[in-house]
């Protein structure tokens, strides 16, 4: 029984002996053979040669099972050692060959400076823009100046104190977004003429675009989220015969000279006298057609004279001053002026049908 203990003992030393050797054998070969590998993939084979899982050293460390619980860290640490040793010089190679392929290809290239750039499609304005951006710049000519007012409004503004009735329908919670009793979600830019009149003396001369929102549901005509332009001007002595002028003026420079407006009598509770303008439709020159449905006309914007009342409750004098006031519906002009008969083509987002503008 001791007798074999001692051969165990001696046979085991025996092999601790060996399996130095071994890995000592094996760094001193594959540091050799990393140092003479020519390629990137040389030194991929000899990763796995010496550290895959049918590996050389890999091997060896199987074969540690047969050591005593003493021998297997002494060569455990040699082997651990051996191991990183040639983890750090094949990523040392691989790095070298790495930054070699890069030198050897920018040495190579040529950048030629003269190709021209690669072209990105450009964005394109939206029919609803570019009807905007023509009206913008007409009443700009003008003196007019834009405005604009926040789309989440007081219903003062919205309502009250531009003389809208309290039990007036567009009130209703059928027909417009309320937040609150106090708040909604604007359903005209007419707001908008308040903000700009309350605190301020006279003259003014706006113009605000913007979105409104009503509870409508969505169809060829209609939908919830539309855009306005709405108009507004107060000094004194401002007549109807100005209103007229003005918004002749402008149809005949958006549609063209031969243009003619009408004004119909119409009711808005915040001008006194209201109306409504038609022009003569551009495509057809007022002989009717599918555009303006046979009619020879197009109805346009809606418009009147400032009421005292906004102007009172505005705090200013209307003994003093006077003013008129406008408002359309873009998608409505947009749709007109490029004959598109569904309103809703405005708001996908068909890059084909929005190109063709
Ligand atoms: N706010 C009106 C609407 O939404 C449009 C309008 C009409 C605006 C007459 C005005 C105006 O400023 O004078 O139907």
């Amino acid at each position: 029984m001791y007798n074999f203990l001692i051969k165990n003992i001696n046979q085991s030393k025996g092999q601790v002996l060996v399996l130095e050797t071994q890995l000592n054998e094996i760094l001193r070969e594959a540091l050799s053979a990393i140092g003479c590998a020519e390629t990137q993939n040389d030194v991929e084979l000899l990763r796995v040669e010496y550290l895959g899982k049918k590996g050389k050293l890999t091997l060896i460390l199987r074969g540690m099972g047969k050591l005593s619980d003493e021998e297997k860290p002494r060569v455990g640490k040699l082997a651990n050692e051996v191991r990183e040793a040639l983890e750090d010089a094949i990523s040392d190679k691989k790095a070298y060959f790495e930054q070699k392929s890069v030198l050897e290809k920018l040495s190579k290239q040529t950048i030629d400076v003269t190709l021209s750039g690669k072209k990105l499609p450009a964005g394109h304005e939206h029919p609803l823009y570019l009807v905007l951006n023509q009206m913008l710049e007409v009443y700009q000519s003008l003196g007019f100046s834009v405005v604009e007012g926040p789309e989440i409004e007081w219903v003062k503004y919205n309502f009250d104190n531009l003389n809208v009735p309290l039990d007036h329908s567009s009130r209703d919670y059928s027909d417009t977004f309320y937040f609150t009793d106090d708040i909604l979600l604007r359903t005209q830019t007419s707001p908008v003429q308040i903000r700009a009149m309350m605190g301020k003396t006279p003259p003014l001369k706006i113009l605000s675009p913007g979105k409104v929102y009503r509870n409508d549901e969505i169809d060829a005509t209609h939908s919830p989220l539309f855009h306005q332009l709405e108009g507004l001007i107060i000094d004194e002595g401002i007549t109807m015969a100005d209103l007229k002028g003005t918004l002749d003026y402008v149809a005949k420079i958006l549609f063209g000279e031969e243009t003619t407006t009408r004004f119909r009598p119409h009711q808005f509770y915040f001008t006194e006298p209201s109306a409504e303008m038609d022009a003569s439709c551009f495509a057809c020159k007022g002989k009717g057609c599918r555009i303006c449905k046979g009619t020879g006309y197009i109805e346009l914007l809606g418009c009147g004279m400032v009421h005292p009342n906004v102007l009172r409750l505005c705090g200013i004098d209307p003994d003093k001053y006077t003013g008129f006031a406008f408002g359309m519906g873009l998608e409505r002009s947009a749709m007109f002026k490029y004959g598109i008969s569904d309103m809703r083509l405005l708001f996908g987002n068909d890059t084909e049908f929005l190109t063709q503008f």
